[in-house]
């Protein structure tokens, strides 16, 4: 019976002298997900996708990733995944052509594979009319992209990218996720952390790192649905002053603001909207639109950071 889980840990530890970096993670992934693993920074990410990649020994705890034992058999995950570190690095004097290759030798892919996979990859990633281009030469999007061909160039079961899109403009980074979610419909499992809540939002799974630990873990419908309260959204025609005369009011937990609206984290929706109106009316802060709106990603995160912290 082959294991439906192809990581699984139990009360995984690491420490750096005396940092635990990683706190007691228990965390599985069934074949074929594509899970995100978000957190603020230093929360332990980077180090549980080292761990998981066989490149860190393990303090305390146990893991198995594709059935290999990481105290034991770390060496032999090496080749059935495809890791991208969070500072990854390419090779700015060779060519993307050069890139690959060399990453195909690296991972021992014979001679005939390569070239078809090099193809293949380079128009997957969008790159072949840059296969001449010296690597250094390429935008920051098409780098990630560049990387992401390379980790998949041995053709691994399990994918491992350590916020792969950081710091990439939206159309790239839209471009190296549907990259991905053609991985995830072909079958390959993928592990990613993302500091992006859009990008969360489009993983089957969510893992929420604080402190080492891991918080929550659900759908992302479903750790929205844990944000307590709900939203109240005001497009104002002065932002400032509405901003001025909602903070603070009954009810009203956290103000955020988004472009030209304002949005609030409310105890209860349909009580507050109309008390908030008649507050924004009586103070003459004009707006055009308020309505209740569904939680993002982004507010039911923080929102749970806070309670974290408080
Ligand atoms: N090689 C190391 N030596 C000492 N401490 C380390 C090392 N690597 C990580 N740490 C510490 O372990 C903790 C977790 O770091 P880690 O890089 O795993 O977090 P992260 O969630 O990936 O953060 P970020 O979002 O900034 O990438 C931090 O306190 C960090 O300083
Ligand atoms: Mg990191």
């Amino acid at each position: 019976m082959t294991d439906p889980f192809i990581i699984e840990t139990n009360r995984l530890t690491r420490d750096f002298k005396s940092v635990r970096a990683v706190n007691e993670l228990t965390l599985s992934v069934a074949s074929g997900e594509l899970f995100g693993l978000v957190g603020p920074d230093g929360a332990g990410k980077t180090t549980t996708l080292r761990l998981l990649a066989g490149l860190l020994d393990i303090t305390d705890g146990e893991a198995s990733v594709l059935g290999f034992d990481l105290k034991e058999k770390a060496e032999s995950i090496k080749s059935h995944t495809g890791y991208m570190a969070q500072q990854f690095s390419l090779y700015g004097e060779l060519s993307v052509m050069e890139n690959l290759q060399f990453f195909a030798e690296l991972f021992d892919v014979d001679q005939k594979d390569s070239a078809e996979r090099t193809e293949r990859l380079l128009t997957f990633a969008g790159l072949t009319e840059f296969k001449e281009r010296r690597a250094a030469n390429l935008s920051g999007g098409m780098q990630k992209k560049l990387a992401l061909a390379c980790t998949l160039i041995h053709e691994p079961e399990l994918l491992l990218l350590d916020e792969p899109t950081t710091g990439v403009d939206p159309i790239s980074r839209r471009e190296f996720w549907n990259i991905l979610t053609e991985l995830h419909l072909q079958g390959t499992t993928i592990l990613v952390s993302t500091p992006y809540m859009d990008e969360a939002d489009r993983c089957s799974r969510v893992g929420l790192m604080y402190a080492g630990k891991l918080v929550e873990c659900d759908s992302p419908q479903k750790i929205r649905e844990k944000l307590e309260g709900e939203i109240i959204e005001i497009q104002p025609e002065d932002w400032q002053k509405a901003l001025k005369t909602v903070t603070g009011l009954n009810g009203v937990r956290e103000v955020q603001t988004y472009g030209e609206s304002i949005h609030l984290l409310v105890d209860s929706g349909k009580r507050r909207l109309p008390e908030i109106e008649r507050v924004l009316r009586k103070a003459k802060v004009p707006y055009r639109n308020i309505r209740i709106a569904p939680a993002r990603m982004e507010e039911a995160f923080i929102s749970l950071i806070r309670k974290l912290e408080a």
